[in-house]
C-alpha cells in the first residue's frame, strides 16, 4: 500500500515581533518540536478522505481543505486518502503548528501525486516544472481560485516527464502553499514568516527591505483588504557553534489573540505618533541580534533578546504572567523575551543550562518545551509505493 510521511518543525520569534508589522526585520528560528503528516491510500470501498481515523470535516481542517483544493482535487479524479497527523507542537500557542502542518501536508501531497516536468535535469528548478507553484514563476498568484493549478507560464502541452516520490518535494513550493493556505484559514491575513521558517528550518529573516549579508530566499506578496503587502525572506547562516545552546519555551497558558495585540500597538501609535521610535528601536536591536547570530556571539544574541523584551514591555504587549516566567529564566539564561504576539502565549529563553532554566520557568507556573538551537526544516521521512494519484497526461 502507498504511504508517505513528511514532517516540519514549529518556530518561535527571536526578534522583531510587532515591529515587523511596521516594516522592521523579524527573525524566527525553527524549533525541535515537529508535526508529521502521513498519507496512505484508502482500501477500495472505504470512505474517501479520513483524518486521524475520522471522516474528514473541512471546517475542522481549513488548512488541509485549502491544500486539497490546490493539490488533490476530487473534481480532477484525485482518489481518497487517509491522513494521520502526529506531533509535539502545542496548537494555538504562537509556535507555528498550523504552518508546520501545512508545510508537511503539502510536501506529502506533492510526493504522492508527483509532478510533470519539461526536463528532468534539475527537479528543484521551477523553470523545468510543467505544474506547481514557485516564487520564481512570474504572475503567479496562488491566492486566487482562478490560478489553482497551472501558472500562466506553465502549459500542459509541455508535459514531458512524470516523476513522483521524495525528490519532487520543493521547499519553495511547500512554503508558498503553506503561506497561501494560512491566508485562506486566517481570513486573508498572514505573514509568510511561519510558513517559510517551518519549510526551510534554521533561522529565517523577514523584512520589508532586502537585507544585506544574509542569503536572500525569495519575495512574497499578498493582497489584503487594505492593500498589497510585500515581504523579502532570507536565511541567516550561523557558524557551527550551537551544540550546547538551547531554547526553552515557557507557555503562560493565557490566551491572547494576535489580532488584539496588533490592534493594541496600532492604537498606541495612533494616539502618540512619536512612539514609532520604539518600533524603530526594536528594528535596531533586531539588526544587532542578527549580526551577533552570524558571528556566533550568543552572549550578544541573548542581550539583544532581553533588550527587545524591554521595548515590547514598553509597548504594552507583555503581561504579568510573561514577566514572571522571563524573570524566572533570567539567572540561568543568556536572554529571555516574549515570543509572538504577547499578552499571554509564550516566552523564550536562550540558555546553555536548559534543565535549570526549564525548572525555574515551571516553578514560576509555565509549561516548558526544550529545543536545541538550529533545527532542520521540512523532511520527507518515508515514501513507499508512490504515486497515490497519477495525474496522467491529458
Ligand atoms: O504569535 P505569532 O507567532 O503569530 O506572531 C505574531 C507576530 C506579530 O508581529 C505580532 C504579528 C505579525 O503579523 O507579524
Amino acid at each position: 500500500m502507498g504511504r508517505v510521511t513528511a514532517s516540519a518543525p514549529g518556530k518561535c520569534i527571536l526578534f522583531g515581533e510587532h515591529a515587523v508589522v511596521y516594516g522592521e526585520p523579524a527573525v524566527a528560528v525553527a524549533i525541535e518540536q515537529r508535526i508529521s503528516v502521513t498519507l496512505e491510500s484508502v482500501q477500495t470501498g472505504e470512505t474517501p478522505w479520513k483524518i486521524d481515523g475520522m471522516h474528514f470535516d473541512s471546517r475542522k481542517h481549513p488548512h488541509v481543505q485549502a491544500l486539497r483544493n490546490r493539490l488533490w482535487q476530487t473534481s480532477q479524479g484525485a482518489p481518497g486518502i487517509t491522513i494521520q497527523v502526529n506531533g509535539d507542537i502545542p496548537p494555538a500557542s504562537g509556535l507555528g503548528s498550523s504552518a508546520a502542518l501545512s508545510v508537511a501536508a503539502s510536501a506529502a501531497l506533492r510526493c504522492a501525486r508527483g509532478r510533470w516536468y519539461t526536463s528532468v535535469d534539475d527537479l528543484q528548478n521551477p523553470a523545468t516544472w510543467a505544474e506547481g507553484y514557485a516564487s520564481s514563476i512570474e504572475n503567479l498568484d496562488v491566492y486566487t481560485p482562478e490560478n489553482r493549478e497551472l501558472s500562466s507560464q506553465q502549459s500542459k502541452s509541455s508535459m514531458e516527464h512524470y516523476v513522483h516520490g521524495k525528490e519532487v518535494a520543493s521547499l519553495d513550493e511547500c512554503a508558498l502553499l503553506a503561506h497561501a493556505v494560512e491566508a485562506v484559514a486566517q481570513a486573508g491575513r498572514a505573514s509568510p514568516m511561519d510558513a517559510s521558517t517551518c519549510a526551510h528550518g534554521g533561522v529565517v529573516l523577514l523584512s520589508d527591505a532586502m537585507e544585506k549579508d544574509v542569503e536572500y530566499l525569495y519575495t512574497r506578496r499578498l493582497k489584503m483588504e487594505d492593500g498589497e503587502r510585500t515581504w523579502h525572506l532570507h536565511s541567516v547562516h550561523m557558524p557551527n557553534t550551537t551544540e550546547d545552546l538551547y531554547l526553552v519555551i515557557g507557555n503562560t497558558g493565557v490566551y491572547a489573540p494576535t489580532s488584539n495585540q496588533v490592534a493594541k500597538v496600532a492604537a498606541a501609535i495612533a494616539a502618540k505618533p512619536e512612539r514609532i521610535r520604539e518600533i524603530q528601536t526594536i528594528g535596531v536591536i533586531a539588526r544587532r541580534g542578527i549580526q551577533a547570530l552570524k558571528e556566533g556571539d550568543f552572549e550578544a544574541v541573548g542581550r539583544a533578546m532581553s533588550e527587545n523584551q524591554i521595548m515590547l514591555q514598553g509597548l504594552g504587549v507583555s503581561c504579568p504572567e510573561l514577566e514572571s516566567l522571563i524573570r524566572a529564566a533570567a539567572p540561568t539564561s543568556l536572554g529571555a523575551k516574549l515570543t509572538g504576539a504577547g499578552g499571554g502565549g509564550c516566552m523564550v529563553a536562550l540558555t546553555r543550562h536548559p534543565k535549570q532554566t526549564s525548572e525555574a520557568i515551571e516553578l514560576a507556573g509555565g509549561r516548558t518545551l526544550i529545543s536545541k538551537f538550529g533545527n532542520a526544516g521540512l523532511t520527507v521521512d518515508e515514501c513507499e509505493n508512490m504515486p497515490l494519484w497519477s495525474t496522467g497526461r491529458e
